[in-house]
This record gives structure tokens, sequence and C-alpha cells, in this order.
């Protein structure tokens, strides 16, 4: 048997969650039975769509919240899982987790890090690379914006821009990672939303308007973008986190969709799992940009599972630098 700390939500928040809408239980798992497996979990990913679906009742309450995590194998009765190999699974926040294998997958990291498999080379790196390339249509040569582009999604979906010599700018939430963006990143501009305006700061670094705008935010971002899209533009529409902590995921009006008319732009939303099975090119394409130097990448990882929600709080308000993570326990024991 072993004792598992897990978070538990307890309180549907209104507005911005705040600690005590969780709560941390000790769980008690059994050892593992024929054909189960005992996971130890190492790191878990903090996602923006986990806010809304604490609202609308996709996030039980009162029993351990769901994400992906990184375990390794502590315990195993099952010929696919020895003990010691490290799997990706949905079931982070909670230190253990028991297993009949079925949501289990191995990762067998190839020199890189175990975290990339939570980002780049994984959910949110591939959701950038189909929203991008699939969903946007991105060709060499034109003119991308993409908000929130200093967070997991959007630091990969800049480069892959600039990886097709696009012209490209970001927007974010502070200096700091307005100066990672263009010094780091090599953006062609960058802007803090927080103290210029968006729709002059478009103007000023994208002056004959925007082919591709990659949609991370929604409201005012989504406002301004839209008024500045040129003919058969595209915005793939990746997410819309400025209005997850509002009732309904409600985003801010947009008063400038007459654009789509007069400019043919084409907006579309999308979902990571459209482009599983672009998988293998993702990763050979991914890594090879890795390798040559064109695809850097953040982490802000949160001790401890006790530290879930702060990592949830902190990400919906801009504390995390890349992607958003936690590390529950060491890498090898
Ligand atoms: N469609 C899909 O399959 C899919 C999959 C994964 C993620 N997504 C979406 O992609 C977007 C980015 O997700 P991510 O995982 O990469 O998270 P992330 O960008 O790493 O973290 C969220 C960032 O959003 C910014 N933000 C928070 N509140 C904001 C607001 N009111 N206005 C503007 N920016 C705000 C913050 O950065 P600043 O400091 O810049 O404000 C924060 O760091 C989200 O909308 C998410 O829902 C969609």
């Amino acid at each position: 048997m072993v004792v598992s700390k897990e978070i538990h939500l307890v309180k549907r928040p209104e507005g911005m969650p705040v600690n005590s809408d969780f709560a941390m239980v000790e769980a008690t798992l059994n050892a593992p039975a024929d054909g189960e497996v005992l996971v130890r979990n190492i790191y878990m990913s903090v996602d923006p769509a986990m806010r809304p679906a604490m609202t609308n009742g996709q996030t039980k309450l009162d029993r351990a919240m769901e994400g992906s995590a990184i375990g390794q194998v502590a315990a195993s009765n099952h010929p696919d899982f020895p003990e010691g190999s490290y799997v990706l699974h949905r079931a982070g926040f909670r230190e253990y987790h028991l297993s009949d294998g079925k949501d289990l997958s191995v990762i067998v990291p190839e020199g890189e890090s175990l975290t990339t498999h939570l980002h780049v080379l994984g959910m949110t790196g591939l959701t950038a690379y189909g929203g991008m390339l699939v969903t946007g249509e991105l060709k060499e040569n034109e003119n991308v914006f993409v908000s929130a582009a200093a967070g997991a999604v959007g630091s990969v979906a800049v480069q892959i821009a600039k990886i097709k010599n696009c012209r490209t700018i970001g927007s974010c939430g502070s200096d700091e990672k307005v100066d990672y963006l263009t010094n780091e990143l090599g953006l062609d501009g960058a802007f803090n939303y927080k103290t210029q305006s968006i729709a002059r700061s478009l103007h000023e670094l994208l002056p004959e308007g925007i082919d591709v705008y990659f949609e991370n935010v929604g409201g005012a971002h989504l406002d301004a973008a839209m008024g500045q899209m040129r003919a058969l533009g595209r915005v793939p529409v990746c997410g819309m986190i400025s209005a997850y902590n509002t009732k309904g995921a409600r985003s801010e009006g947009v008063t400038t969709l007459s654009n789509m008319i007069y400019n043919r732009v084409t907006m579309k939303g999308f979902v990571v799992y459209e482009f599983f099975d672009m998988r293998d090119q993702f990763l050979a394409d991914m890594r090879q940009w890795i390798a040559e130097g064109k695809m850097k990448y953040q982490e802000t990882i949160m001790q401890g599972v006790e530290n879930a929600p702060n990592a949830m709080i902190g990400l919906l308000q801009g504390e995390n630098s890349g992607k958003m993570l936690v590390q529950i326990g060491p890498e090898t024991e």
C-alpha cells in the first residue's frame, strides 16, 4: 500500500480561482494486482483549458483532478510496463497512479529532458505545429501575429513562423517576455499588451497587415487583429484565455468581424487531437529544429503536488515563462 497526496477541486471558482477552491487529500492505493501498474508521478502539466473545465462541470468536485503527467513505473504486474520505465498519462494532480495500463504510453527520451514531452515534444508543441501549418495554412514569407507568444503554445508557434521565413510578431504580458521574444527568439517585433495599445502596436510592427493571426487570447486581441487582416488571411483559433475566468468562458465583444467579408478572411477553430496522426512528422521536425537551435523553450517549474493550485492560478496570471509545470517527485528514485 502507498499513501498518495492528491489535489481535489472542492468548490467551483468564480472568476480567478483561489486556494480555497482546492484541497489536498491523502488517498491509499493498493499494491498493483495482476495486470496493474503503480506509477510514481514526476512532472505534471498545468493547462489553461483546465480553468473552463472547473466551471462547466467537466472537472468533478471532491476527486483527484486530471491532467497530463509523466511518471516512472514504481511496481508492475504488467508485461508492457517494466519497473523504471517512464510513462505519459492523464492522471496528474496526484503523487501515485494505479493503472491497468490502458491509459499509459511509454516515453523513451532520445537525449532530451523528460519535461519536453509535456511541451515542445508533447501536446502544446503539436498544438502550435498543427495549428500553424494545417489550420493556419502558413506559407513562406507571410506576416504573422501570435498572441500569448511567450507561452508554451505561442513560443512554438512564433518559432515555426520564423523557420518559414515569416515576418513574425507577438504579444505578451511583461517587458521581460518582450525582451525574450525579440532578443532570444529573434522575432521581428513584440509588445506588452498590458502597457501598449494592441491595435497601434500591430499597425506599427506589421504596417502592411497580417496574413496569419494565431489566436490564443480572444477579446481585445481578436478585435484589434481582425481589423488588420489582409486579403485571404487566416485566423487559426487555438484558445481564448482572456475569457476563461468568466462564466461560460464568454469572450468580450468583437467589433471588426466585417473585415472577414472585405478581405475574405478565414477564421477556424481547432483542437490538438486533429493532429495526432501527424505525430511522427511533428517529432522528427521538432527534434531537428531543437538540434539546429531554431526551436528554444522555457519552463516554469513549481515544486510539490501541493503547489499545483498555485501553478494553475499563476498560469492564469501570466507568471509562467514558457510551459508551466509542477514537479511532484524526483526523476529517479
Ligand atoms: N486548441 C487546442 O487544442 C489547444 C491546446 C493547448 C492550448 N490551447 C490554448 O492555447 C492558449 C495558450 O495555452 P498554453 O498552454 O500555451 O498556455 P501559456 O500561453 O503557456 O500560458 C497562458 C498565458 O496566457 C496569458 N494570459 C493569461 N490571461 C490573459 C489575458 N487575460 N489576456 C492575454 N493573455 C493572457 C499569460 O501570458 P502573458 O504574460 O503574456 O499575459 C499566460 O502565461 C490558451 O488559450 C489555451 O487554451 C489550445
